[in-house]
Order: C-alpha cells, then sequence, then structure tokens
C-alpha cells in the first residue's frame, strides 16, 4: 500500500494531476478539498454564517458527508444527495476557505481522509497532506504556480462549466483564499520539509506528471 500526497495552493493543478498520476498508478484519489466544499456548501444552504465558529461547528458534528467511488471517480455525498458539481460553484470556495480554518471542521475532515487512506493506496491532494493528515505518506509533492497562471487556469475550467466570473474576479479569490489558507492557525497550507517542490507555471500537465510518476517508479522499483 502506498499513500501520496499532493498539496499546494487554489489552482495549482493538484485535482488533475492526481487524477491522471491515480490512473497510471492504479490507485485511488481523493479530493480533501470537496469535503470543506461540502461543509461549506451546507453552511450556505442552511443559512448558517461561515463566520459563526460555533454554529459552524455544530453543523458539522451532525454532517452526514461520505466519498463514494463510482467508476474510479471520486463523488461527494452530502445527507443523500450528490453534490460534486454543486460544490464547485464559485460561491462555495471562499466559505471553504473560511470554515477549513476551524478545529471542528479539520477534525472531522482529517479522521475521514486518514480512515480512507488507511485502507487504500491512494493520492490524497489538499493543504495539509504531507505536513499533518498523512505525516508518513511514501511520496510528498508541493505543487504550486503564479497566482496568475493559476487563475488562468481556474478562469478556463469556468468557462468549459458555464460558469461566469471575470479572470479579475478570479485572480482576486484566489490571492485572498492562499492568504487565508497559509495564514491560518491549525494545519495552514505549507510545504512539507521532506515534500518535493514542484513549480508548474511552466510546465504542461503532462510534464508535470512525468515528473511525479518518474520519482515514484524509480523508489517502487
Ligand atoms: O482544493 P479546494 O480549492 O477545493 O479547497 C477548498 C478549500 O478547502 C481551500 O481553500 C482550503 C480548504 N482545504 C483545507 O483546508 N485543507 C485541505 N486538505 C483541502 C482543502
Amino acid at each position: 500500500m502506498i499513500n501520496i500526497a499532493i498539496d499546494g495552493p487554489a489552482g495549482s493543478g493538484k485535482s488533475t494531476v492526481s487524477e491522471i498520476l491515480g490512473k497510471k498508478l492504479d490507485v485511488l484519489c481523493l479530493d480533501t478539498g470537496a469535503m470543506y466544499r461540502a461543509c461549506a456548501l451546507k453552511c450556505i444552504k442552511e443559512g448558517v454564517p461561515a463566520d459563526n465558529e460555533i454554529e459552524v461547528g455544530k453543523l458539522v458534528d451532525a454532517i452526514d458527508l461520505k466519498v463514494e467511488y463510482r467508476k474510479g471517480a471520486q463523488r461527494t455525498v452530502l445527507d443523500g444527495k450528490d453534490v460534486s458539481e454543486e460544490i464547485r460553484l464559485p460561491q462555495v470556495s471562499m466559505v471553504a476557505s473560511t470554515v477549513s480554518a476551524y478545529a471542528a471542521v479539520r477534525k472531522k475532515m482529517v479522521g475521514l481522509q486518514r480512515e480512507i487512506a488507511s485502507r487504500n493506496s491512494c493520492i490524497l491532494n489538499g493543504r495539509d497532506i504531507g505536513t499533518n493528515v498523512l505525516p508518513d505518506a511514501e511520496f510528498k509533492f508541493y505543487l504550486t504556480a503564479s497566482p496568475e497562471v493559476r487563475a488562468k487556469r481556474r478562469f478556463d475550467e469556468n468557462v468549459q462549466k458555464g460558469f461566469k466570473e471575470s479572470y479579475n474576479d478570479i485572480l482576486n479569490d484566489i490571492i485572498k483564499r492562499d492568504e487565508q489558507d497559509k495564514s491560518r492557525k491549525i494545519a495552514p497550507l505549507a510545504k512539507a520539509d521532506d515534500a518535493v517542490l514542484v513549480d508548474s507555471s511552466l510546465m504542461s500537465v503532462e510534464e508535470v506528471v512525468e515528473f511525479m510518476l518518474n520519482i515514484v517508479t524509480k523508489k517502487l522499483k
């Protein structure tokens, strides 16, 4: 069994790279951001303000959140409903970043993540996998790119999904979220000392995958 941690800021390409790498290595992928997004979506639906830590804590205590895999693809099921698409709405991102700073939210999500990782070989992507969730993961990567490159990638993705958000709004959101994710007290976004840094600003997805695959397969041989 192996676990691979891929951390990095919003829009660094973690999910895309993880999915391709997961297929090549025939292991599951767990996008941990989806779980924080599900918690955020529940707050939005139930009218719980993201800045009310006590109320968010109560909500997360009672949350019915499941991660399922259909044809190898991760599905996020909240209160019995598949919300995998809904959690990607732009308005969910900042709420997810805010609620992910709370101890009660992190405790719940990290517990679920460790449980899945202990049962399966998988690639977990997020912000604190290498530093906190799986400090003993066999492989650790920290994937990043300039804010402008990340905003452009997210903009192109959103156009395909039909979401209308301007490039400038996306860039501002990314910068604000980076700041919030890096400066929180519990398990902030950070590169683990033993993680391999990959700056994908000038690399294609294929090049990033190839680079990581080389490192993993060399060691597994
Ligand atoms: O990866 P993403 O953009 O879908 O994540 C949404 C938010 O969730 C992100 O701004 C911070 C939080 N998050 C976290 O705190 N820890 C993780 N392991 C993954 C995401």
